[in-house]
């Protein structure tokens, strides 16, 4: 019983180190790339769209998985950012490059990059 709390303790240890640094740019850069939605669908509209300028630093978008750069998009309110997609903000282009993305696409996309659908 005692092993098994101390077990416990240990990883909830662990996780508590992991997140009392935040990543550094280079790190959310690392990862922007590698993230995939887990839908096939969104993942594919994903990846012929978003992906092309929000996994890449150059394109200085907010990265997909950075959780910092969206969180003040995200207090915009999702009907300020879809307004934004659909009209184009700045060197976001109108739409995102997705012809085919319905709002709740574009929301799910949102979400995605934005660390909130649990990748
Ligand atoms: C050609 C590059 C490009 C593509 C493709 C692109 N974006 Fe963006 N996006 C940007 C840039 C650059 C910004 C930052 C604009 C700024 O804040 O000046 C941005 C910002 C945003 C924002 C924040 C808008 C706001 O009001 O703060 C949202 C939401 C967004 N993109 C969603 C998407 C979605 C969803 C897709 C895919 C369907 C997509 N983008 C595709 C370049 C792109």
């Amino acid at each position: 019983m005692t092993r098994l709390f101390g077990a416990a303790l240990a990883v909830g240890l662990a996780a508590l180190g992991a997140c009392a640094r935040p990543p550094s740019p280079a790190e959310i850069a690392a990862r922007a790339v590698t993230l995939r939605p887990a839908d096939d669908r969104l993942a594919s509209l994903y990846e012929h769209s978003c992906r092309a300028c929000h996994a890449e630093t150059r394109a200085s978008a907010p990265l997909a998985g950075d959780r910092a750069a969206w969180q003040p998009r995200l207090a915009k309110g999702m009907p300020a950012l879809l307004q934004s997609i659909v009209a184009g903000y700045n060197g976001m282009p109108a739409g995102g490059q997705c012809f085919t993305c319905t709002p709740q696409d574009y929301e799910a996309l949102v979400r995605f990059m934005a660390g909130e659908a649990g990748q």
